[in-house]
């Protein structure tokens, strides 16, 4: 089987960037509130997302570039991750729209807020999930700056949940694949994971 081998440093960052966007997938998307020093409501997807740690509950996102939402949160020190479900794609999609600041995007969507529990940006009312965040550092790497944020709050729906747990066909979220693709939670499976334990003992058996 024939191969391209790159070395994305050689490549003109527009093309680094779709490769590695097209190959890290799908990737989650952190639907970000925060609020301008004026008040004004700012919200934007940023699939730059993940899990630093649960033990403190730590999340970052990344900002390419400085932009309204990197500006708010350094101010405020406080942002909403909201979780963004498949009927809610279309509004994530058009929340990333470069509105000059002073826009509200969740007005420009149509989206209702609903007050957070801790911090002072709301958060999107018909996302099923919310994390409530306060800035723990911020570390600028080339073009993008990585925003870690202590989880001080969560919000789920109710319809969500399932025996104790999310469940995701509930949770029903999209992630981000290359280019204007996504990806829906469609059909999740599952793989319990192997211990050393059984694995050693079934080697050892014949
Ligand atoms: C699904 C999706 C994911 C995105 N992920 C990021 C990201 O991780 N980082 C980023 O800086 N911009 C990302 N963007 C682009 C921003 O959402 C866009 O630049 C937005 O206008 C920024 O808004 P703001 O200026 O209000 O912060 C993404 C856009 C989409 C549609």
């Amino acid at each position: 089987m024939t191969r391209r081998e790159l070395d994305p440093r050689e490549l003109p960052p527009a093309d680094a960037y779709a490769l590695l966007t097209q190959l890290v997938v799908p990737r989650p998307i952190a639907w970000v509130a925060t609020l301008a020093p004026d008040g004004t409501r700012n919200l934007a997807p940023h699939s730059y997302y993940n899990i630093v740690s649960s033990d403190p509950p730590v999340v970052h996102f990344t900002s390419s570039g400085e932009k309204d939402t990197l500006r708010n949160v350094r101010a405020s020190r406080e942002f909403v991750v909201n979780v963004v479900s498949r009927d809610l794609a279309d509004a994530m999609n058009l929340t990333a729209t470069d509105f000059p600041p002073g826009e509200d995007e969740f007005a420009w969507a149509g989206l209702d807020a609903a007050p957070s529990a801790v911090v002072a940006p709301p958060r999107v009312a018909a996302a099923p999930a919310a994390l409530e965040c306060r800035l723990l550092l911020e570390l600028t790497i080339g073009t993008g700056t990585m925003v870690f944020g202590e989880v001080v709050h969560v919000s789920v729906d109710a319809g969500v949940w399932e025996d104790g747990l999310v469940a995701p066909e509930r949770l029903d979220a999209v992630g981000r694949l290359g280019k204007a693709a996504y990806a829906g939670t469609g059909d999740p499976f599952r793989l319990d994971r192997v211990r050393w334990r059984d694995l050693s003992r079934t080697a050892g058996e014949d």
